[in-house]
């Protein structure tokens, strides 16, 4: 009774500590770790917020690994990091197929060595509602934005926990917090990712291994192509994401260990909404503030090529 007593006290204390902690970093930026000579591997990083974070990483003097399914745009990425001087390693992968990332993974360990930085960024969204498509682009969706991150950290995590040493970063979405209607499948694999990355989380912090440090990013609209035509109704409230405002946000989240990143600060109000009112009140909300019709206009970066 009395060492339930004390555990139930030192919670108490350590819960209160941590909301101080998080208060005080909304006013004074919280200290920046190093990232000279990690190495970081970048999914997706041919395009879009990945090909940023590449170029962000590289500047402050990190190792990058640029893995992507399009080879042009991975080249148009190692130029880039070449031009300012950064060190970068190109694979062409499918994310999606386990045999391919397992060989990569290989061939990375044998080129580069053990990644301590893990960005798992790669993502496609096929923008249809359920009924319209197809079996294959589900399992598509799955496995590029979930299975994926089961096939790199199978493989890249164990050296992580062999040395505590390491940070996992999830690229899911607002759409892994929220549900939207036309985007199903998106959705369905986005609150995956959040689900994944909470819970690897709990389990490191488990096993004590501190040294590893998890990122969820949650960010609505990016400019970066992927949701053209989607009709943002309250571009006030939620302003479309600038790429370049996106990924040194989610480059400075790794920097100082920050756990979750909801892009804008608006979200964090959403996300608390969804769970706090009744279900109808919120589907009303969501109705009002443009959530059925936003993917009517979409065209995506498949169309629009
Ligand atoms: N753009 C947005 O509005 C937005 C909002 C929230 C979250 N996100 C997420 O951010 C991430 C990056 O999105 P982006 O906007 O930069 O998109 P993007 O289309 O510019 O980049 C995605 C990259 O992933 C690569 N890719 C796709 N399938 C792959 C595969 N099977 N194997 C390897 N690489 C593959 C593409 O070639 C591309 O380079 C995605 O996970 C996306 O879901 C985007």
């Amino acid at each position: 009774m009395f060492s339930l007593l004390i555990e139930i006290l030192a919670t108490f204390f350590m819960v209160t500590k941590e909301i101080i902690v998080a208060i005080c970093f909304v006013f004074v930026p919280p200290p920046e770790k190093s990232v000279d000579g990690e190495i970081v591997l970048v999914t997706g990083a041919g395009s879009g917020i990945g090909q940023l974070m590449c170029l962000e990483f590289a500047k402050r003097g990190a190792i990058i690994v640029a893995w992507d399914i399009n080879n042009e745009g991975n080249q148009t990425t190692a130029s880039l990091v070449r031009e300012n001087n950064g060190i970068i390693y190109t694979y062409t992968c499918d994310v999606s197929d386990n045999i391919e990332v397992h060989r990569t993974a290989n061939q990375v360990k044998k080129d580069v060595g053990d990644v301590t930085i893990l960005i798992n960024n790669a993502g496609i969204v096929t923008g249809k509602p359920f009924l319209q498509c197809s079996e294959n682009e589900l399992l598509k969706t799955m496995a590029v934005n979930v299975y994926s991150h089961f096939w790199t950290l199978k493989n890249f995590l164990p050296a992580m926990v062999q040395r505590n040493h390491g940070h996992i970063v999830t690229i899911a979405s607002l759409a892994g917090l929220i549900g939207a209607s036309g985007l199903v499948d998106y959705c369905t694999s986005k609150f995956a990712n959040v689900g994944f990355a909470e819970s690897l989380g709990l389990e490191l912090m488990k096993d004590n291994k501190d040294g590893i440090h998890t990122t969820i990013v949650c960010p609505y609209l990016i400019h970066t192509g992927m949701f053209e035509g989607f009709t943002n109704r309250f571009d006030m409230l939620f302003p479309t994401l600038s790429p370049e405002y996106a990924a040194s946000r989610i480059v400075k989240a790794v920097l100082t260990n920050q756990r979750l990143l909801v892009m804008p600060r608006t979200g964090y109000l959403t996300t608390a909404v969804r769970v706090l009112l009744p279900v109808a009140a919120v589907e009303r909300l969501t109705k009002f503030t443009g959530g059925l019709e936003c993917m009517e206009g979409f065209v995506g970066r498949q169309k629009m090529k």
